[in-house]
């Protein structure tokens, strides 16, 4: 089919050529002597116009036909700013159908009110539209990007098993029944942790791969069940040295990809420095709002709450809102409940006026305290304080959380401004409530800080690790660690999680046996790659950047999966289905 433009490439210094254009019909307007119709690649739209010699041959042509055109490009009599090719306009001299359409269950076009599920079902419909294909064509260019920048540093792909042996990253696994082997079956992989390792072992040295992952889990604006990451481990550098090419490959997407200059370093904070600033371990510093510890204000508190919580060894902390005071009784009940949600007992408000407060706790509190307050936070007429006095760890999340939601409602999260950050020095381990016993923070690889290694004999909720999260705009972007290299201390750290030596060599059996035969000082992380695009493209959900991704139920409506399927399969596959009772 012969074509010689693309239709979004089209500009005044083409006028007089002659060219022939395919596409799908977005627009067709009749004005009796002349027809329009726009035609859509996906480069673009470029007007064309039919003379009243076509009006019988164009009758029948809708929406979405697909047709070619061959025409002489002419100036516009009147330009359209609002397109590229504005300028411009294709006088047809002849066209034909390539297809016809039936009419869409959703309109092809920027804006939709079109429902998600909707969407999804027609997702090949939903793709055509023009916001949705530059999405995809960005993701396209991150990771063209990406790959260009570890090329260029001698990383080398290579690509890991589908099926796999379960790891351990803290999800529910996806499991494929092997028919080959009745009763026993592969994990679809949470990630390639242990091959990547492996890789460094084998003396690669410096490996990445984008990586189809899969994790069974509740899905989130900012997850689904199969995603990608690009993931990358490198041998002989230190967190530092892998820290700054992390830097440097986002630094050359941003610039490539948004046409951004971002400034490196990034700002480094660890873990207890990012809980208690900002509440958060992954923080978003568009704004400020930062966590205020006033413990001290209220070290001789007649307060109840406050009086309990310091005798349990707790901490009062703040946030503090300029100009937030008009704020309605119902938006606080709202924050209260926010605050209950993510485990408070309760919220402390006070509003600032004339040098004193009024709120929930004021009659609590004493002159000395109020003075106190003013000076320490340096309080304005108008301003909000929230306080939550708790446990450290609880107290952090919760004002974190209003923070978060305050950012939000003041509309301070801008989508086109990016802020990345380094969170380093994470625990080591996180007491699991449900388990009654510690669990890998990151995962069971990661290595504790040399100092800290006596430790893991006294102290585990004290033990700290090399291992660190990029953030960008409060998003996980993506997370990693240094990895033990020294087999005693990963054994060490399996029995530590709860393992008895016949379930290491179950479950890691390979991969300790491997890290006899000269194991290299290693490192690395994961990046979220659909997360990436979905914050560069400055969308809301990273359904928006995954083709065909899988809705807040873990289904796909368009093809319907998952589904039951053949019963002879399941024989096949040595599988009974067990009806609930
Ligand atoms: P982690 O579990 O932190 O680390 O995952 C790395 C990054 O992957 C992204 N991510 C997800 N994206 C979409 N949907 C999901 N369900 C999902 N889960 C995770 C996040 C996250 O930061 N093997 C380690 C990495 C390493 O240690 O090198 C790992 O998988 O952006």
């Amino acid at each position: 089919m012969e074509r010689t433009h693309s239709n979004g490439t089209l500009r005044l210094s083409h006028v007089g050529e002659h060219v022939e254009l395919v596409g799908w019909v977005a627009k067709k307007r009749n004005f009796g002597q002349l027809i329009f119709i726009d035609l859509r690649d996906r480069t673009g739209i470029c007007q064309l116009v039919f003379n009243e010699s076509f009006s019988e041959k164009t009758k029948d042509v809708r929406n979405e036909y697909v047709i070619h055109v061959s025409g002489t490009v002419q100036k516009r009599q009147t330009a359209n700013p609002d397109l590229l090719t504005g300028e411009v306009e294709i006088a047809v001299e002849d066209f034909y159908i390539i297809n016809e359409a039936k009419t869409t269950p959703i309109i092809i076009a920027d804006e939709t009110d079109a429902l998600e599920d909707t969407r999804l079902q027609y997702r090949y419909l939903d793709l055509r539209r023009p916001v949705m294909q530059k999405k995809l064509i960005m993701r396209s260019k991150i990771a063209h990007s990406m790959r260009e920048y570890l090329d260029g540093q001698d990383f080398i792909e290579i690509e890991t098993p589908m099926l796999g042996k379960s790891t351990p990253e803290g999800a529910r696994d996806y499991l494929v029944p092997s028919r080959v082997h009745p009763g026993s079956f592969y994990a679809l992989p949470q990630s390639p942790q242990l091959y990547k390792q492996l890789l460094m072992i084998s003396g690669f040295e410096r490996y990445y791969q984008f990586a189809r992952c899969f994790r069974d889990e509740d899905l989130r604006a900012d997850r689904q069940t199969d995603f990608t990451q690009v993931d990358i481990e490198t041998s002989f550098l230190t967190e530092v040295e892998i820290q700054t090419m992390m830097e440097e490959m986002m630094v050359k997407v941003m610039k490539e990809v948004k046409g951004i200059e971002i400034k490196a370093p990034f700002l480094r904070l660890t873990y207890d420095e990012a809980m208690n600033r900002y509440g958060s371990d992954k923080p978003d510093n568009r704004f400020g709002f930062e966590l205020q510890d006033i413990t001290s204000v209220f070290a001789n508190t007649e307060f109840k709450v406050f009086k309990d919580c310091l005798e349990a060894k707790g901490v009062i902390k703040a946030i503090q809102i300029p100009n937030y005071s008009h704020i309605t009784r119902k938006d606080i009940d709202k924050l209260t409940n926010l605050a209950k949600k993510n485990g408070a007992k309760g919220l402390v408000w006070l509003k600032a006026a004339d040098g004193d407060f009024t709120g929930s706790a004021r009659k609590f509190m004493s002159d000395e305290e109020v003075k106190a307050l003013y000076e320490q936070l340096n309080v304005q007429d108008k301003d909000m304080l929230f306080i939550v006095s708790d446990a450290w760890t609880r107290t952090c999340n919760v004002l974190g959380a209003l923070r978060n939601e305050i950012a939000s409602q003041l509309g301070l999260k801008k989508k086109d401004e990016f802020s990345f950050l380094w969170v380093t020095d994470f625990p080591m381990f996180e007491w699991s409530e449900e388990q009654q016993r510690f669990t890998a923070c990151h995962h069971p690889f990661t290595q504790p800080k040399e100092e800290d290694i006596p430790l893991l004999d006294t102290d585990l909720a004290a033990v700290k690790a090399n291992a660190y999260d990029i953030i960008l705009n409060g998003y996980e972007l993506g997370g990693g660690s240094l990895r033990i290299y020294d087999n005693k201390l990963q054994t060490k750290i399996f029995q530590i999680l709860g393992m008895s030596d016949q379930e290491i060599q179950d479950k890691f059996g390979f991969f300790v046996d491997a890290f006899q035969y000269g194991t290299p000082p290693h490192g690395g992380l994961a990046f979220g790659f659909d997360r990436i695009a979905m914050i560069l493209s400055e969308s809301d959900s990273i359904r928006d950047v995954i083709a065909f991704p899988k809705n807040a139920n873990a289904k796909c409506p368009m093809s319907k999966a998952p589904t039951p399927v053949d019963p002879a399969q399941l024989e096949e596959l040595h599988i009974s289905i067990v009806e609930e009772e």
